[in-house]
């Protein structure tokens, strides 16, 4: 089952076509009238930057595995994918030549391999083709590795031809097998494309055989060269631009993909271990089957090639149809048990019983194991049983390997975890927001308890960490913009800056097969979930910008995080800001409006409570039924607007009621786009406040005017009344006057987030800093409390159109570039460009 997606939410046309380049918020600026200016407090570090900071999260969804980092060429390579037609050919087969094909399930190879392709001969040649992941990719001079399984009846005894044949028929390598006999045999035929070999995506590989009688094949592999050779192995272009990255883990198996869809389909680890012809292969929970070739071992492999730690994730008795077991149940035990073995697999001496399983699968050493996680987002289970399933397994693990940090996916309170694991999937808009999320808490930022369908697990107070184990920007399809990058590298600096409480973060998804659906032939497109940082199709493979954008920040993390002030210039409020639209709001609070009225100041009715206008809505859909709109999600931050860009003064009129959530009612005045417009925040704060706030064409939205202590009680109604009369602006709630405000906010005009830190080894000062405006950025940059800067430094930016994205054709348009920096000093301007991450390199010498 699939429940997707949880947030990156749906827009109208309009109001997407406006996200693109405006839509960030300023996160971390302080309004100032002079020019912009970064200062950075080199003789006050802070922080420690963990040295597990960033890593990898992974799961088979978008053909991430089977059809991309697993080098298996052959699609359905066991024929357990059954066809479109009934009683046709397992899909992604073919018969070529005079023969005729059909699977067969008599006496099998092994029971990993129910289903065998028999190919019945009529005196001439014929054969099975396979096409792949997309198509089967071919190179000149490129060795090939082809096994299968065969075996002859009905007076067939000669051997099997393995080739490649391109397109238009023609055979680029091929190689004969032995004679098959009436049992069945593996074969292992190495093949060679010539130097003359076309490179093209699009081959096929085929097995024919000449004669009489029949031939039946099972378990039909191809491999091409691998990373570092390693048998079964990965695909190298994906493990070197995976390697640029530098991940210190891989969360593993996931995600979704560890729960299932159902029981019988969770992940199965003692199923994807030992030889890959014995593992029998699962339904996965994005729409297509396993091979389970790519197992547990494989993801060790992966691991150790890029000298990452592995954290595993462990099935916890939940799956994503909701159904789930209770702590104490025999079936609970037997899971529980699971775990442990499992982590004896990873880390048990090679003599420990799983240990010597592992030992047997290519890693006689054990490998470095620190976290755990129990679970994958158990706050979708509402049965409340996740305590009590996280609290079982979490004691077995603590009473047999004391040592592992243990991570719950969701609140708990019967067993203290070490972390949390916090998920956000969001706009541009919101996550550069974001980037302040983890900052202390102070009097004016209330403490975070969930967040948008994330658990936010900052709990400073009590020691428990946070891992932000899955998190992106949700902008270009199925790979990010530059837009979504910029986004992206903020909330890493912001998630870096708070390095003391969140120790490790990772993006997802990270891969993604970007070929289209092939209608023709009924195939699917390759991916599933819509913004992925890495994508490839069987021959190519490229970074996206918000990929590049992370190898900068990943290559220059630094030691230490040194504090930093930004102060920008402000910008009076804009015309358009005195007329607009009106609108309502939820701030993950379930609520619902009716009776919503406008009238202007001479008594016009410009919208009656029986007439609905038409609405636009952001952060998600909302329902109108009768007089009644509300949000159709209840957990979403999801405005609607309606009425006239053109109205002035007016006075708004709805009835109001919360049934659940965080906060209050929200009530929108001149609004004219999606980020431009006013709102009146009735229980905003975590419900205890009423107060105003602008959001300007950059995407800020800040408080001003009075703030009012008010809370809003749950399950009545409230009569709310907001009349606008130019700057003043009067809120009554049941009559009673709470809000008045004559000031205009004044916004800072600049989008744009920095952070610093210090590479000790290097004696270096790392400035970070997105600019996500539309303009270039000249700012002052105040490297504080050092004796001397050396004029020569160097600068990383990543820059372009906001909406660019990468890709087969061209997977470099969007790529950071390096500039020498000259006339560095304490104090010295630097123009940051449009729509740009800059990384600076200077070297600065203590005092
Ligand atoms: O990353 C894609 C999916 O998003 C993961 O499987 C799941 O954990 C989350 O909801």
């Amino acid at each position: 089952m699939q429940r997707r997606p949880r947030s990156g939410y749906g827009r109208t046309s309009w109001l997407a076509a406006l996200a693109i380049g405006a839509g960030i918020s300023i996160a971390s600026a302080t309004a100032a009238d002079g020019p912009a200016t970064i200062a950075v407090h080199v003789d006050k570090p802070g922080t420690a930057i963990p040295p597990d900071f960033m890593g990898f999260m992974t799961e088979e969804i978008n053909h991430a595995y089977d059809g991309g980092l697993y080098a298996e060429l052959i699609q359905n390579r066991t024929f357990q994918d059954p066809g479109n037609a009934p009683g046709g050919l397992p899909v992604h087969w073919s018969v070529v030549g005079q023969g005729k094909a059909s699977t067969d399930a008599i006496e099998p190879v092994n029971s990993a391999l129910p289903v065998s392709l028999r190919l019945d001969l009529s005196g001439g040649e014929a054969g099975v083709a396979n096409d792949g992941y997309w198509g089967v990719p071919v190179r000149p001079d490129t060795p090939y590795s082809a096994t299968f399984y065969a075996r002859g009846s009905g007076g067939f005894a000669g051997p099997v031809t393995v080739s490649l044949l391109t397109d238009d028929g023609k055979t680029v390598a091929s190689a004969q097998s032995q004679p098959v006999t009436g049992d069945w045999r593996k074969h292992t035929i190495a093949l060679k494309t010539g130097p003359d070999a076309p490179t093209t995506a699009k081959a096929r590989f085929v097995l024919s055989a000449k004669g009489s009688g029949r031939v039946s094949f099972s378990y039909v592999s191809l491999f091409p060269p691998t990373y570092q050779n390693a048998p079964n192995g990965l695909r190298p272009d994906l493990m070197k631009l995976m390697a640029e990255m530098r991940p210190k883990f891989i969360r593993l198996p996931g995600g979704n993909y560890l729960e299932g869809g159902r029981f019988a389909d969770r992940f199965r680890w003692k199923e994807m271990v030992g030889p890959p012809d014995q593992r029998p292969g699962h339904m996965g929970c994005w729409g297509y089957r396993s091979s389970d070739g790519f197992g547990l071992p494989e993801f060790l492999l992966w691991c150790k090639q890029l000298g990452a730690e592995p954290v595993l994730g462990v099935f916890a008795g939940y799956v994503l149809n909701g159904d789930y077991v209770k702590a104490g149940t025999p079936e609970m035990d037997v899971f529980t048990q699971e775990a442990l073995e499992e982590i004896e697999y990873v880390m048990g001496p090679a003599d420990s019983q799983w240990g010597a399983r592992r030992s047997a699968d290519g890693f006689p050493e054990p490998f470095a194991l620190k976290y755990v996680e129990i679970g994958n987002e158990d706050w979708f289970d509402k049965s409340g049983s996740y305590d009590g399933r996280f609290t079982q397994i979490a004691r077995a693990i603590r009473a047999r390997y004391p040592q592992l940090k243990l991570i719950a996916s969701a609140p708990v309170t019967s067993f203290k975890p070490d972390l949390y694991d916090d998920h956000f999937y969001r706009s541009a808009r919101q996550l550069m927001g974001m980037a302040t999320m983890y900052d202390p808490t102070t009097a004016d930022s209330p403490k975070l308890s969930f967040a948008g369908g994330g658990f936010n697990g900052r709990q400073r107070d009590t020691a428990i960490k946070t891992f932000v184990g899955e998190w992106a920007t949700q902008e270009g399809r199925p790979t990010p913009t530059l837009n979504a990058g910029l986004a992206d590298a903020a909330f890493i600096m912001g998630m870096e800056k708070n390095s003391d409480a969140v120790v490790m973060e990772c993006y997802a998804p990270l891969l993604v097969n970007v070929n289209p659906a092939d209608p023709g032939k009924g195939y699917p497109k390759g991916w599933q979930w819509n913004t992925n940082l890495i994508g490839y199709d069987a021959l190519h493979s490229f970074g996206s910008p918000s990929y590049h954008a992370q190898v900068m920040l990943a290559q220059n993390k630094g030691d230490v995080v040194l504090p930093t002030e930004f102060t920008a210039p402000t910008s009076s409020p804009s015309a358009e800001a005195s007329r607009g639209g009106i609108g309502l709001g939820s701030w993950h609070t379930d609520v619902e409006y009716t009776d919503l009225s406008v009238t202007a100041p001479d008594g016009r009715v410009l919208m009656a409570p029986d007439q609905t206008g038409e609405w636009r809505s952001s952060g998600g859909p909302w329902n109108s039924r009768g007089r009644v709109v509300a949000p159709a999600r209840k957990d979403a931050e999801t405005w609607a607007f309606t009425g006239d860009p053109g109205w002035t003064d007016y006075t708004i009129r709805v009835k109001a009621r919360k049934n659940a959530g965080r906060e209050g009612f929200i009530v929108i005045w001149h609004a004219v786009g999606e980020d431009e417009y006013r709102w009146w925040n009735i229980g905003g704060w975590g419900n205890t406040e009423a107060r105003c706030e602008a959001a300007n064409s950059l995407g800020g939205r800040d408080p001003y005017g009075p703030s009012a202590p008010f809370r809003v009680e749950a399950g009545r109604w409230y009569d709310l009344r907001l009349e606008v009369a130019g700057r003043r602006v009067r809120g009554y709630i049941d009559d009673k006057l709470v809000t008045d405000v004559t000031s205009e906010p004044s916004a800072a005009s600049i989008a744009a987030f920095t952070t610093a830190t210090y590479d000790k080894a290097d004696r270096t000062v790392i400035v970070k800093f997105v600019n996500a405006g539309a303009s270039p950025l000249d700012a002052r940059v105040e490297l504080r409390g050092v004796s001397r800067v050396e004029p020569e430094g160097t600068a990383l930016v990543i820059s372009g159109e906001p909406g660019a994205v990468n890709s087969v054709d061209e997977p470099l348009k969007v790529a950071p570039r390096r500039e020498a920096v000259s006339g560095a000093s304490t104090s010295f301007v630097r123009t940051f460009p449009a729509h740009s991450l800059t990384v600076l390199r200077l070297k600065a010498t203590a005092p």
